[in-house]
C-alpha cells in the first residue's frame, strides 16, 4: 500500500516565532490525524528546533534543499549528513524554483538524490513542465526526460525512500491549478513510466503526490483521484487552518 502525504513546502518565509507558532498549531490540530503523513519544512536555520518540537508528534520535518556533496569548498551549501545530525530524515529536490533560479540542472539534481539515497534520506523528488510546453503538446515527453536524465538513472529505487511530486510550473504560486483530470493523466503516465522501468511492484507502491495552487477548495478533488497519493502544498501551507483543512481533504 502507498502512503498518503501532505507536505508543506514553506520556500523563503517564516521567522523562527513564526516558524514555532506555525508548527504548533499544525501540531494541535492534527495531532489525532491518521490518514496520512503530514511534512513541514522550514528554513534551515529553524530545522533543528522544528524536529525537537515534532519529535512527539506525527508530524515529519523535510529540508527545502541539500548540496550535491559531501563536504568542502561549498560556501553556503549544507549536506546529507549536516541534516542527519540534527534528525532530519527528507528532503525536497528539483523544485522548479531551484531548477530555474539557481541553475539546477538534471545532472546535479541526479546527484543529490543519489548523495540522499546513500545517506538514508528520503527524498521528495520534483518534476513538472512549464507552459509552454503543455501548450504544445510536450508535456509527456518533458516529464519522461526529467525521469530518465535523473532517477532512471538509477540501478534500483525503493519507494519507502523516494516520493515524486509532479509540479506544473505554471501552476506554482500562479492560482492556477491543474485539474483533477489533467493530475490524474500526469500521474497515471508517471506510474506507469515506472512499472516500464523497475516494476509493477515498485510502482504501485511509490507515493506521487501533485503540488501547484493547492487550496483548501480545490485538495478534494485533486486527492480523490486514484493515482494521486497527496499533495506538496506552497502558499496554503503557511497558514495553518488551510493546511488543515487540505490534510482533512485525504
Ligand atoms: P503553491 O506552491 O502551492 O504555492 O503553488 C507549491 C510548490 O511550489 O511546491
Amino acid at each position: 500500500m502507498r502512503r498518503k502525504i501532505v507536505a508543506g513546502n514553506w520556500k523563503m518565509n517564516n521567522n523562527q516565532s513564526e516558524s514555532n507558532i506555525l508548527i504548533n498549531s499544525i501540531i494541535e490540530k492534527n495531532s489525532e490525524n491518521s490518514s496520512c503523513n503530514i511534512y513541514v519544512s522550514p528554513s534551515f536555520p529553524f530545522l533543528k528546533d522544528a524536529v525537537l518540537t515534532c519529535s512527539k508528534s506525527n508530524i515529519k520535518v523535510l529540508s527545502q534543499n541539500v548540496s550535491h556533496l559531501t563536504n568542502g569548498a561549498l560556501t553556503g551549501d549544507v549536506s546529507c549528513t549536516m541534516l542527519k545530525s540534527i534528525g532530519i530524515n527528507s528532503v525536497i529536490i528539483g523544485h522548479s524554483e531551484r531548477r530555474t533560479i539557481f541553475g539546477e540542472s538534471n545532472d546535479v539534481l541526479l546527484k543529490k538524490i543519489k548523495i540522499c539515497l546513500e545517506n538514508n534520506l528520503e527524498v521528495f523528488f520534483c518534476i513538472g513542465e512549464e507552459i509552454e510546453a503543455r501548450n504544445n503538446n510536450k508535456h509527456f515527453s518533458v516529464i519522461e526526460n526529467q525521469l530518465n536524465e535523473t532517477v532512471f538513472i538509477l540501478e534500483k529505487i525503493d519507494p519507502k525512500n523516494l516520493v515524486i511530486a509532479y509540479e506544473p510550473v505554471w501552476a506554482i504560486g500562479t492560482g492556477l491549478t491543474a485539474s483533477p483530470e489533467q493530475a490524474q493523466e500526469m500521474h497515471k503516465f508517471i506510474r506507469q513510466k515506472f512499472t516500464e522501468k523497475f516494476s509493477e511492484s515498485i510502482s504501485s507502491n511509490l507515493s506521487i503526490i501533485y503540488g501547484g495552487s493547492v487550496k483548501p477548495s480545490s485538495a478534494k478533488n485533486i486527492f480523490n483521484q486514484s493515482d494521486v497519493d497527496g499533495g506538496l502544498i506552497g502558499g496554503a501551507s503557511l497558514n495553518a487552518n488551510d493546511f488543515s483543512d487540505i490534510i482533512n481533504s485525504i
